[in-house]
Parts: C-alpha cells; sequence; structure tokens
C-alpha cells in the first residue's frame, strides 16, 4: 500500500498562480500610485520634493518596502516555479494554446516571461539610481529634504537613461496589460462573459500606467534636457 502525501496548497500550481495574482495585485497598485504621484514633477520642484518626503519619512515606509520587497520575491519566484514545472512536463515543448477566443495567446502573455525579466533588471537598475543615488538636500516649506527633482532633473537629460526608461516603460505596459486580466483568473473571479470587460480593462490598465511614467522623462528631456 503507497501512502500519498498531499502537497501544501501554496506549493500547487493553483497556488502559485493565487501568489502570483495577489503579489501581482499589490506591485499594479504601487506602479499606479507611483506614477500618479510622479506626476507632480509637472507642476513644482517643491511639489514634488514634498511629496517624496512625505512618503519615505514616515513609518509606514517600512512595512511598506518590506510588503513590497516580500510580494517581489514571491511574484518572480512563483514565475520560475510555474515555467519550469509547465517545461518538464511536457518535456521541454511548450503549450499549444489557441491562437483566438478568449483564452487566445497574445503577444503579451506569449512574452511574460522575457518582460518579466527585463523588468526586474530595471527595478533593480532604477532603485540604484534614485533611492541610493546621489544625494542632493534642499529646502522647502522651511523643511530640509533630499531633492530628489534634481536628480530626476539630471538622469534623464542623458539619452542613454531616456531610451532605457522609454524601453522598459513600454514593456512595464505590455507586463501589465495581460497580467491584470490574469489576476481575475488567478483568484478565481473570471468567467466567459466577464472575460472581454477584463481583458479591455487590463489594456487599459497597462497604457494609462505606461503612458503616466513615460510623460515624465519625456518632459524632462524636451523641455530642460538642453538648457
Ligand atoms: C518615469 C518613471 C519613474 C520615475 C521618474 C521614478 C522615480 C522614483 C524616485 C525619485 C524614487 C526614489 C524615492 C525614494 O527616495 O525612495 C523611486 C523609487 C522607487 N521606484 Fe520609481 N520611478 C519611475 C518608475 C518606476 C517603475 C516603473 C517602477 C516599478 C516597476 C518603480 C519602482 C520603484 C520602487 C520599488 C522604488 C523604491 C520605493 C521605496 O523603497 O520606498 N519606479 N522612483
Amino acid at each position: 500500500m503507497s501512502a500519498t502525501i498531499e502537497r501544501p496548497y501554496l506549493l500547487t500550481s493553483v497556488g502559485k498562480k493565487m501568489v502570483m495574482g495577489i503579489t501581482g495585485l499589490i506591485w499594479a497598485g504601487f506602479v499606479f500610485s507611483h506614477m500618479a504621484g510622479n506626476m507632480l514633477i509637472l507642476v513644482s520642484p517643491e511639489a514634488y520634493n514634498t511629496y517624496g518626503h512625505m512618503i519615505t519619512s514616515g513609518v509606514i515606509v517600512y512595512p511598506a518596502e518590506f510588503i513590497l520587497v516580500l510580494s517581489f520575491l514571491l511574484h518572480v519566484g512563483c514565475a520560475v516555479s510555474l515555467v519550469r514545472g509547465n517545461m518538464s512536463a511536457r518535456g521541454g515543448q511548450r503549450y499549444a494554446m489557441p491562437t483566438n477566443g478568449e483564452k487566445a495567446v497574445t503577444p503579451a502573455s506569449k512574452t511574460m516571461a522575457i518582460h518579466g525579466s527585463l523588468i526586474l533588471a530595471f527595478i533593480i537598475s532604477h532603485i540604484a539610481t534614485f533611492k541610493y543615488g546621489i544625494y542632493y538636500e534642499t529646502t522647502a516649506h522651511g523643511v530640509v529634504m533630499r531633492d530628489l527633482h534634481r536628480l530626476v532633473m539630471e538622469v534623464f537629460r542623458q539619452p542613454g537613461f531616456l531610451f532605457w526608461y522609454l524601453l522598459c516603460l513600454i514593456l512595464l505596459g505590455f507586463h501589465l496589460s495581460h497580467g491584470v486580466g490574469s489576476i481575475f483568473q488567478s483568484l478565481g473571479i473570471r468567467n466567459d462573459r466577464m472575460a472581454p470587460v477584463i481583458n479591455k480593462v487590463s489594456v487599459l490598465y497597462g497604457l494609462i500606467v505606461a503612458l503616466g511614467f513615460i510623460v515624465q522623462p519625456l518632459y524632462v528631456f524636451f523641455t530642460l534636457g538642453n538648457r
């Protein structure tokens, strides 16, 4: 008699997809609020720096960073594990996927692992540039704070940075345009009737986040770049 040992739910492929859905939701929410907050660069240096100071100086920043890092590691870890599991289950062969209908493969869904990996490289370089980059100081409304506005201006005046950001932000838009729809699937709240609406919302979300972010380096480069 052979006893079968059941794997804990979170280690099954359904469990891993659920973890990817929840952690993807956390990051999708974060990138939207980050993009919206960064729009203050179009208002004034004081507004941008005060906002940056506000979100980085409160105690909330530590639990928020912890949740972001943990979700990111879980998201990437589950993605790698699912891709490897799928490949080995098919002896190195890819899925046979439909090319039309609601479950059709799209260019975004086929390339999730590729843009996902580039986004990982982007986030590492992004944090090195801005969070741990040059520390300028300024004073706004009588408070001494980090001059992130000056740093952002300096970074995006360089064509190399501009190009790298545009590339990564387009890929982020692609990733979200499929990923947001997958969140509903992974959390079991997608059905055939809702699928067309979810797909459209997902594409719209990716577009808004990517275009919103893209405005900022373009604004810096084209309005101030040659001063
Ligand atoms: C035009 C595009 C962007 C600009 C100008 C920008 C700007 C910044 C700046 C100035 C900071 C430093 C804030 C601090 O001192 O902690 C920052 C932090 C960060 N950014 Fe961005 N960002 C952009 C796009 C993105 C994207 C697309 C992502 C994710 C996919 C991202 C993820 C992060 C993360 C995780 C942090 C660190 C947050 C923390 O630890 O508190 N950013 N960004």
